[in-house]
């Protein structure tokens, strides 16, 4: 008998218990793996509102849901209400009144579902596509998904963060997940793209210290849309000092993995030729973010 869990929303890793993510885990390998899901009624509406923009979350939400058997509606926020004024949450409250079971949402604003999981008007699931700066819970799933297969553990794993963690929502849910599952975390990068809240998860070292030690490099991409026109590196400064090149990459260890939660900046935080090499696992993280997704969906569903 399979074991699902059932959450009402997934709008922050932080959450969920470790119980509860090893078995989204065990259910997004199950999806991987050819398993079909039973939908618990005939006609189950998804709709998904993207404020921010979005090739991968946005477009393995809507393959998972239509793998699920799911009807999805994608909300246009150009040409909605939105723009007479209404607010997100009077927006949910309208498409949950209308039969919407699920709303997976992108927002710029950091813990926009706050009002929408605490109110009893809003009776469908809130799952969070990302949130500002705050979180990115589902990448954080699929991420947790790609090492486990890799390496079968957490435990004992030395993971490197790097890059533009300030702004980084994939980084925050990442280094409380990979902590809380007993990986040692490290960080690098410009040292002023790096927050003294950090501390408690990892330490910060040199990107050249760093490299020849870990087991998997998790490079992040310089998110200039929040920088607000502040960026003190050019593209080639950039890859020169916190880049990975391909010098710096011949000093991983064999079994050494790389990760970038994309769209990658190529020839910033990683060189081109590195992007599709045999130790990056880029391409096979978006591949998982559908499993993932489809478990996570399962989850709200069920
Ligand atoms: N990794 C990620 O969230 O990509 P998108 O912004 O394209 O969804």
């Amino acid at each position: 008998m399979d074991r699902i869990i059932e959450m009402d929303h997934f709008v922050s890793v932080e959450d969920l218990t470790n119980e509860q993510i090893m078995l989204l885990l065990q259910r997004a390998s199950a999806f991987k793996t050819g398993k079909v899901w039973k939908s618990p009624k005939h006609q189950i509406f998804a709709a998904n509102m993207f404020f921010e923009n979005s090739t991968r979350t946005h477009n393995s939400f809507h393959i998972a849901q239509r793998k699920l058997g799911l009807e999805v509606l994608e909300f246009g926020t150009a040409t909605s209400s939105l723009q007479k004024g209404e607010t997100l949450y009077d927006t949910v409250l309208t498409l949950c009144a209308l039969g919407v079971d699920v709303v997976v949402i992108r927002s710029t604003i950091e813990r926009y579902w706050e009002d929408l999981i605490q109110s009893s008007n809003v009776h469908c699931h809130v799952v969070n596509g990302g949130d500002g700066s705050g979180e990115h819970p589902s990448q954080c799933l699929l991420d947790l998904m790609t090492i486990q297969e890799e390496f079968g553990k957490f435990s004992g794993l030395k993971v490197a963060i790097i890059g533009d963690l300030v702004h980084s929502r994939v980084a925050r849910s990442n280094m409380q997940m990979l902590t809380r599952f007993g990986a040692e975390i490290f960080f690098s990068g410009p040292k002023e793209w790096h927050d003294k809240e950090f501390d408690k998860y990892g330490k910060y070292l040199s990107l050249d210290e760093l490299i020849p030690k870990v087991d998997v490099l998790m490079m992040l991409r310089v998110q200039h849309e929040r920088h607000d026109g502040e960026l003190n590196f050019s593209k080639e400064k950039y890859h020169r000092l916190y880049g990975l090149t391909e010098n710096r990459a011949s000093w991983l260890q064999d079994h050494a993995i790389i990760m970038h939660p994309a769209p990658v900046n190529r020839d910033v935080e990683i060189a081109d030729s590195l992007v599709e090499s045999p130790k990056s696992r880029i391409v096979e993280q978006m591949r998982n973010g559908v499993y993932a997704r489809m478990a996570i969906l399962e989850a709200v569903l069920t």
